[in-house]
């Protein structure tokens, strides 16, 4: 089956820089991990050959090197996201650490009963369950935002349901994991602050494509992790306004995050962010992340475009095969989530699976939002920059195997 398709040219490009792409695979699995272009894998390869040292620690010549870079990835980061400055960059294993280091660190131990903290039933688990445990340990209201029929968060239902001085924090994805549906940061920020909230947004599903100015936008708090975005798994980044980071208490304590400790056990917290990164920094992988930004920046300009039309090619593709429901949003840029009448999504991932067709199935961790709107699993396919109209040819005919397979 032939899908139309603008510009497989981009692919082709793109696709150079993957040593996955000689496999055959058909990775269409980006929204749960992207895979990881030779640059970024030869600044972490260099970074640990010729550069390793702990950072921020010794005197010696490595030590300076891999502090440099180390702080010099942070700099790269705090420019690609619009921070005020690199000091509001706080590294950390990954979104969920990042989340949590801002709920346990700052919004638990100002939490009083009859406040209110809010997510939206759009959230993964680990933008709900940190909301939710702080909420019930503190006597809290932990209130879920309905979403609108395209899936957004619904700020009109947040602004007539919300209490004024007691909405206390509004916790929200940027982009669905689950339906790609997107919502405006700035509109959220707005929306937060009406009602004298603030937001911490979950920046991990957009932010490798669209431009995001955290400061800008009004945010309080962003997280994101560095393998959704071309980068290595186990970094992530807590980006927070400065009062909001001056406020927060560290979570995890240990080296290199003090000034001072006595032997009777006070201590004196080092400058922010360093205060929130105790112990050895993963700073491989801050190189690595540094790298996947200058990778993203140097896509050719039609690459977001082209993103946009796989999905939109395999929308059309899915819909015209009797038996599939789309369960994602129309217009999402990435995302294309579906189910197929009678037939378990993990069938369909292994009859795809079975032909090179790498797509993710089961409740994707956002169970709220799917036990509430579609009652089960689905089927995900998640495109970047390096997949190609074929793709999504073989993601349809693995549908329709699967459907001949499987389907009573
Ligand atoms: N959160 C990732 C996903 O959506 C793992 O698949």
């Amino acid at each position: 089956m032939q899908v139309a398709h603008p510009d497989d040219g981009t692919a082709a490009a793109v696709r150079r820089g993957f040593a996955y792409a000689s496999r055959g695979i058909a990775w269409l699995d980006n929204a749960a991990t992207t895979q990881r272009p030779e640059c970024v894998i030869a600044a972490m390869d260099d970074f640990l050959r010729h550069h390793n040292a702990n950072v921020r620690r010794g005197v010696h010549r490595l030590a300076a090197e891999a502090t440099a870079a180390y702080e010099g990835a942070r700099a790269e980061v705090a420019r690609f996201v619009g921070a005020g400055a690199a000091e509001e960059i706080v590294f950390t294993p990954g979104a969920t650490a990042a989340i949590h280091l801002a709920v346990e660190g700052l919004v638990r131990p100002s939490l009083r009963p009859g406040d209110e903290v809010w997510v939206t039933l759009a959230e993964h688990h680990s933008n709900f369950l940190p909301w939710a445990r702080a909420a019930r340990e503190t006597g809290a209201a932990f209130r879920v935002l309905p979403l609108r029929p395209d899936g957004r968060a619904d700020l009109d239902a947040f602004r007539a349901l919300a209490t004024p001085g007691r909405a206390r924090w509004l916790a929200a994805t940027w982009v669905s994991n689950a339906t790609g549906a997107a919502n405006d940061p700035a509109a959220l920020a707005e929306a937060a602050h009406g009602v004298g909230a603030r937001l911490l947004l979950d920046a991990s599903q957009g932010i490798a494509h669209a431009p995001l100015r955290v400061a800008g936008a009004g945010c309080d708090f962003a997280v994101f992790s560095a393998h959704k975005m071309y980068g290595p798994t186990g970094t992530g980044v807590l980006w927070g306004r400065r009062e909001c980071l001056g406020a927060m208490q560290p979570v995890i304590l240990g080296g290199e995050m003090v000034d001072r400790v006595e032997a009777d056990g006070r201590a004196a917290w080092t400058d922010i962010p360093w205060r929130f990164e105790a112990g050895t920094p993963n700073a491989a992988g801050a190189v690595g992340l540094a790298a996947a930004i200058r990778w993203i920046g140097a896509l050719p300009p039609g690459a977001g475009d082209h993103v946009r039309a796989l999905a939109a090619a395999a929308r059309r593709a899915l819909a015209a095969i009797p038996g599939v429901t789309l369960r994602s949003a129309p217009d999402a840029a990435s995302i294309v989530s579906f189910t197929l009448d009678g037939v378990h999504p993990h069938d369909v991932a292994q009859a795809l699976d079975e032909r090179g067709v790498a797509v993710r199935a089961g409740w994707l961790c956002a169970e709220p939002l799917l036990r509430t709107v579609v009652g089960g699993p689905v089927v995900r396919a998640s495109f970047a920059p390096c997949n190609t109209a074929a793709e999504v040819a073989a993601l349809a005919d693995g549908v329709r195997a699967a459907k001949e397979a499987f389907a009573p």
